[in-house]
């Protein structure tokens, strides 16, 4: 067993790292990184059992994707949990039912590994939340988990940094072909760079953004950075999609997935679209007929496209989006940061902490 002195020590790290990241972002990447070092040659005990662990199974009990497992929250935010709860990893919640059921008063959903269904829901007598890690809570189905008297939250505003750099992250890499470069780089068979492999300027360029919302509004800023054409994110409004669609030289989706959004982008919009143009595509749900884009690329209708989120996820090897050279498919890393992903932990923790006292959820997601 892992004698506590260490865990406490961990904590201390992270609540000083968490302080120091509120003023100091430099400040907090060392310690974190610190800290993440010193939990992978260390493996936790999470479920303390005996008398000497009396006083970390006073903490509420939450149940878990099993840390550092696929599909789970990763082993270096463990701690956060911690500092207010004991986790009880799925796996051996599934194996011990009766042991725990009674006890778990909130459920953390990092990703979709823990499938919320009725069954789960019925095993739980007690539970108040589940606290999803991220924006978009598609995976889950509210008006069933609310019929059992459970709030369910998600993590907006802290996703929106890091989702609006991916954007700007997909939109550079695929107008400066640096995943072609690269491999060019590592794989060479002759000298030449073929001229095929030619780029095209983003300054200059004309970005569409297809859904001003907070993330929007935030690629608009970064965009005005890099001389786009922008006035100071005054970004000029279109009257219709049509015009946005016919204008740009990149167009990102940045939309919800709504019954209004569904299906938004489809063959009809990519046919609008500048031969040149290069479609991006960090959003979320069905919102794009990815069909109509395989055609579209194929056709040659537009230049390339620049994927954060496909249908499925991931997409099969053999797709013939992975078959395209002028196609960049990343596998929806998004919030996937050392910084972001601790926050989204955090707003978490907050969101269950809420429940379990009985207040109101600050990020409630509601049917
Ligand atoms: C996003 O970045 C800005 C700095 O550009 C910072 O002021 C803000 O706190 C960040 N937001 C979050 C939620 O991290
Ligand atoms: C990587 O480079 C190799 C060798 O030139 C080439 O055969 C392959 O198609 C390239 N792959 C991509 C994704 O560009
Ligand atoms: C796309 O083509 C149009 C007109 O042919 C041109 O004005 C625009 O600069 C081009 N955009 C890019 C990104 O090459
Ligand atoms: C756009 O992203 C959403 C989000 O996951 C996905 O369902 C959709 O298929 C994507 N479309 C394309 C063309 O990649």
């Amino acid at each position: 067993m892992i004698s506590s002195p260490r865990c406490e020590l961990i904590n201390e790290n992270y609540t000083a790292a968490a302080t120091a990241c509120d003023n100091n972002r430099k400040g907090f990447a060392l310690t974190n990184f610190f800290c993440m070092m010193f939990l992978f040659g260390l493996s936790l005990l999470i479920v303390p059992s005996g008398s000497n662990s009396l006083k970390a199974m006073e903490k509420p009990v939450v149940l878990a994707t099993t840390l550092g497992a696929p599909g789970g929250i990763y082993k270096c935010f463990e701690s956060c949990i911690e500092r207010h709860f004991t986790i009880v990893p799925y796996e051996r919640f599934v194996q011990r039912k009766e042991q725990f059921a009674a006890r778990i008063q909130a459920l953390f959903v990092w990703g979709t590994s823990i499938k919320v269904d009725r069954e789960l829901l019925q095993s739980l007598p007690n539970l108040k939340a589940v606290v999803n890690g991220g924006v978009g809570v598609d995976h889950l189905d509210i008006p069933l988990i609310n019929s059992f008297g459970v709030k369910v939250s998600n993590t907006p505003h802290v996703v929106d940094n890091a989702t609006a750099d991916i954007g700007m992250c997909l939109m550079l890499a695929s107008a400066r072909r640096i995943v072609e470069g690269h491999n060019f780089s590592k794989f060479r068979e002759s000298d030449e760079f073929p001229e095929t492999t030619l780029g095209t300027d983003v300054s200059g360029a004309t970005l569409g953004i297809i859904g001003m919302g907070r993330i929007g509004y935030k690629i608009a800023k970064r965009a005005q950075g890099s001389e786009n054409e922008e006035k100071s994110v005054g970004a000029t409004y279109c009257v219709s999609m049509d015009e946005l669609l016919q204008k740009s030289d990149f167009i990102m989706v940045v939309v919800n997935l709504s019954p209004q959004t569904h299906k938004l982008i489809g063959a009809k919009e990519f046919a609008m679209m500048k031969p040149n143009s290069t479609f991006i595509n960090i959003s979320r749900g069905l919102v794009v007929d990815q069909d109509a884009l395989v055609e579209a690329l194929q056709k040659k209708m537009i230049r390339a496209a620049a994927l954060d989120v496909t249908y499925p996820e991931p997409l099969p090897r053999d797709h013939s989006l992975l078959s395209m050279p002028n196609v960049i498919v990343l596998p929806h890393v998004g919030t996937h940061t050392m910084e972001t992903s601790q926050l989204m932990v955090k707003r978490m923790v907050t969101n269950a902490l809420a429940a379990l006292t009985g207040d109101q959820l600050p990020d409630e997601v509601k049917a």
